[in-house]
C-alpha cells in the first residue's frame, strides 16, 4: 500500500502523460516548462502542435490508424 493519495503521473494508453500538481519538464531542446495547472497533459505521441503539451492530436492519429474517416473525440 502506498503512502500517496494518488499517483502524480499517469500514463494514458496511446495518449498523453498526465501530471498532477506542479512539475517541471524539459523538452527535447532542453527548454524547461513548468506546470501551473492542477492537471497537465504532456504529449507522448509526438503529433501535438503545442509540444510539450497535448493538443488532442493523438486521437486523430489513432483514428487514422483504425481507418476511420471521421473522428468524434
Ligand atoms: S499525446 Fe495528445 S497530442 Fe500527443
Amino acid at each position: 500500500m502506498s503512502d500517496f493519495e494518488h499517483a502524480s503521473i499517469v500514463l494514458c494508453p496511446a495518449g498523453p502523460m498526465l501530471l498532477r500538481g506542479e512539475h517541471e519538464i524539459q523538452d527535447a531542446d532542453g527548454k524547461t516548462h513548468r506546470t501551473v495547472r492542477p492537471v497537465s497533459a504532456v504529449c507522448m505521441c509526438g503529433g501535438s502542435a503545442i509540444k510539450p503539451w497535448c493538443d488532442g492530436t493523438h486521437r486523430l492519429i489513432a483514428a487514422k490508424a483504425r481507418g476511420d474517416d471521421e473522428t468524434d473525440g
